[in-house]
């Protein structure tokens, strides 16, 4: 029974644009994968917008549509891709270079990855230092470099006749920074681009080219982006949807599924030892200090917000939390995990609990970056804006209101984020009472 009127949603019509700052192992595998899904090559495994019910009403109701039926999202048919990397490689040559896909899949999606050829990126070398490449833009401000990215997002409307964009930040880690004074307000933004203030970084540029376009942004990485004070009053003045931060895939994924049982159960912890190898070019750049800490930062944080060692200081006040990343090519991006989990139970005695996780870091983003640009794309048309809190199932770090701590527990956020869509639909919220099938 609904108990709200649902929420005004215009319908999903025409083309959406999806736009891409960094075309590399993320991005690749993302449009890869979504032309072999079309075509019928593979399943979009670890979406839930393709896979996923929401369970509707009563448990004896039996009305759990899909997501997909359930909310209007545009269809993956709709979807038009575009891109901006430092590299000329076209999303076909990158997709090869990453090598996350076999080359026999990826033969069979040539045609379409080859259309899209990066366009020249706004880049510093002082945010990202481990890489430079020739495919960069030249100009005196950084306002006239966010000018040229919205003429390029003009181009594109123009030549694929997309009705909606939403933009995805899947660059490089850029280096780790506070927000300076710059970002505190949209005038003294504005007025740093035009005067080329070197605290704005490159991300930003995108980030404040897309809402003034009228376009939602995600940000897939740690570094700052759209989270500052100046960004978010833009997006809140014009109306449009913001998240991050940092894809949620990986160690982290399993520090949000299984810290929070642990201390369900009033399980103590001592200690947690994460360490990685990785050796694509994510785990090249995350070899530079700078933009490890802007990783170490959205890692580190989980534990604490989840375990609340304020609440609970005789189980968790005494924690030791260790994340290392080891650059290691020869694993490309199949990356190895190791957590050493030192737990503690009934009159303290210790135990211990071992993960080797043996993932694909590509493997695991690729359907969060499709769940993103069809979730905000949602939020936009149904007038939503600012900070999309129920989106933070995706992110390592999410974005929140300054005066509320950030939602960690996976869980938690996977019940926001359905109740979101119930509310949307003017469905009645689950709260899992139940008191009612036993009266
Ligand atoms: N599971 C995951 O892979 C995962 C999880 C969480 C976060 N991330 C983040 O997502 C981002 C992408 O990861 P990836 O594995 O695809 O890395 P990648 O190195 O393969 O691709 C990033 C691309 O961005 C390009 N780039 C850098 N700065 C740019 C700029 N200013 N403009 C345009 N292009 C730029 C690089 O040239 C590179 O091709 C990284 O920040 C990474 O930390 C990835």
């Amino acid at each position: 029974m609904a108990i709200k009127q649902p929420v005004r949603i215009a319908p999903a019509d025409g083309k959406l644009g999806v736009l891409l700052p960094g075309l590399g192992a993320v991005s690749t595998t993302f449009i890869a994968g979504v032309e072999a899904v079309k075509r019928g090559l593979g399943a979009p495994i670890g979406s839930l917008t393709q896979l996923a019910t929401v369970r509707l009403g009563k448990r004896n109701e039996g009305r759990t549509p899909l997501i997909k039926d359930f909310v209007p999202l545009a269809a993956l048919d709709d979807l038009e891709f575009a891109a901006w990397d430092i590299y000329e490689d076209n999303a076909y040559e990158a997709a090869r270079k990453a090598a996350v896909l076999d080359p026999a899949m990826l033969e069979r999606v040539r045609e379409p990855l080859e259309r899209i050829q990066p366009m020249e990126a706004v880049f510093d070398r002082n945010y990202v230092r481990r890489i430079v490449g020739p495919n960069v833009k030249e100009a005196r401000t950084r306002m006239d470099k966010a000018e040229m990215l919205m003429d390029d997002i003009r181009r594109f409307r123009e030549r694929t006749g997309v009705a909606r964009c939403v933009m995805i930040w899947c660059g490089s880690t850029e280096v780790h920074k506070r927000p300076a004074p710059v970002h505190q307000s949209l005038k003294a933004f504005e007025a740093g681009l035009r005067a080329n203030d070197p605290d704005i970084a490159p991300s930003q540029i995108y980030a404040y080219a897309a809402l003034k376009m009228g376009i939602p942004y995600a940000n897939g990485a740690p570094n700052l982006s759209v989270d500052t004070p100046a960004l978010l009053e833009l997006a809140r003045e014009a109306n449009l949807p913001v998240c991050g931060k940092d894809f949620k895939t990986g160690q982290t994924l399993m520090k949000t599924m299984i810290a929070p049982g642990l201390k369900a159960r009033m399980l103590g912890m001592a200690g947690w030892f994460s360490t990685n190898i990785l050796g694509n070019r994510d785990g090249e750049v995350l070899d530079d200090p700078g933009s490890f800490k802007s990783k170490e930062e959205t890692k580190l944080s989980v534990l604490d917000q989840i375990l609340q060692p304020n609440l609970y200081p005789q189980l968790y006040g005494n924690l030791h939390h260790s994340v290392r990343i080891n650059y290691y090519p020869p694993r490309g991006d199949a990356k190895e995990g190791w957590d050493n989990i030192d737990i503690f139970g009934w009159l303290g005695y210790p135990m211990q609990i071992k993960i080797n996780f043996l993932c694909r870091d590509s493997i695991l983003a690729a359907p969060l970056v499709l769940d993103l640009v069809l979730f905000l794309d949602l939020a936009h048309r149904a007038g939503l804006r600012g900070i999309q809190e129920w989106l933070s199932f995706y992110f390592k770090a999410p974005m929140h209101a300054p005066d509320i701590y950030p939602e960690h527990d996976i869980f938690i956020q996977l019940m926001k984020l359905k109740n979101t869509l119930r509310w949307m639909r003017g469905e009645e919220l689950i709260t899992h009472l139940g008191l009612e099938y036993y009266d």
